[in-house]
């Protein structure tokens, strides 16, 4: 196959990249690298810099492709909440220009990289694709409006979609931007260089934590099946983790105790979140298999930023 991945060069979409070109596809990655880093992936992947805003350029790359995977999209909460208009400019407007461009190439099956986010508040857990999302982020509302216009256009075009809600994903090599450093990586380096663990709210807040290679399996499955057109489906661990059980957690992997403080909250999280894993499960064969004890524990044997000295 010839596969096309926006933001390929990101964390999740580098890992996809470089595993679809090992199973001996041609992978095509677009990136504006505003996250993204190239020397990520595989040589041979071939790598594009642009914005997925423009669709002259997507016509020109998507010709002949057969799978589009979209993840391209700015990705921090709190950021989002001061730069609205550049989140649903990008991760609105990036996916109607790129579905635009795969009508006019002639590209008609896509997989779209959504978020847990979408869900926000919601009275029970785990989290079912069937509930009515409530949104309590800019980055979660531009997530959902995003797959409107995918499930929407795509009916409308006759394309084959799929939507993923990706949870918390984690694993070697994820980026860690001052400003909104993934938990479970920011704990990590904390705990490693003997520093604070710092935990905002409460940290009775939970989350669904998903290594990275299982996400990975669930985005491959999506691009294969052929009877899951048009569905949304979740794509976390199934499994319920507080902030303040991940601190303890990330302790004892790194086997040493560090000062934990709590910081005010921030805006835009949830109380909880779980995902159902049901309907991936019949849908999608999706089983994750990597537990968060086990995926700390690769984090500290396989990312080179974590290996304790001496
Ligand atoms: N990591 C998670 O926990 C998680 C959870 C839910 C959903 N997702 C979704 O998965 C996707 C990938 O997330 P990630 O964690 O790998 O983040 P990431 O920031 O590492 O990857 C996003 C990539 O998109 C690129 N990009 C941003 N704006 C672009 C533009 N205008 N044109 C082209 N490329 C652009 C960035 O350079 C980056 O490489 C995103 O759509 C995100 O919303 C991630």
């Amino acid at each position: 196959m010839r596969v096309f991945i926006t933001g390929g060069a990101g964390f999740l979409g580098s890992a996809l990249a470089n595993r679809l070109v090992r199973e001996g596809h041609t992978v095509l990655v677009l990136d504006d690298l505003s996250a993204g880093d190239p020397q990520r992936l595989d040589p041979r992947v071939v790598f594009h810099r642009g914005d997925v805003r423009d669709v002259p350029r997507l016509w020109t790359l998507l010709q002949g492709v057969d799978l589009v995977y979209h993840l391209a999209a700015r990705v921090s909460v709190p950021e989002s909440i001061l730069y609205p208009r550049i989140y649903q400019d990008v991760n609105v407007g990036g996916t109607v220009a790129l579905l635009e461009a795969m009508r006019d190439a002639g590209v008609r099956r896509l997989v779209l990289a959504s978020s847990g986010a979408v869900y926000g508040d919601q009275p029970v857990q785990p989290v079912h694709e069937d509930l009515l999302p409530r949104p309590r982020s800019t980055y979660a509302v531009t997530k959902l409006a995003a797959e409107h216009f995918v499930l929407t256009l795509g009916r409308l075009w006759g394309f084959e979609v799929v939507v993923l809600r990706i949870f918390n994903a984690y694993g070697p090599g994820q980026p860690l931007p001052v400003a909104h450093a993934p938990v479970t990586t920011r704990f990590l380096q904390q705990a490693i260089e003997g520093g604070t663990l710092v935990i905002f709210g409460d940290g009775r807040q939970t989350r669904d934590f998903v290594y990275v290679e299982d996400v990975v399996e669930a985005l491959v499955a999506a691009g294969r099946r052929p009877d899951l057109n048009g569905e949304i489906l979740n794509i976390g661990s199934g499994r319920e983790t507080s902030i303040n059980e991940l601190a303890e957690m990330v302790m004892r992997a790194v086997g040493r105790r560090v000062p934990v403080v709590h910081s005010p909250a921030q805006d835009g999280g949830v109380a909880r979140l779980c995902a159902d894993l049901r309907k991936a499960e019949q849908r999608l064969g999706y089983r994750p298999k990597v537990s968060l004890e086990e995926g700390l524990r690769r984090m500290l044997r396989e990312d080179p930023r974590f290996r304790i000295s001496g």
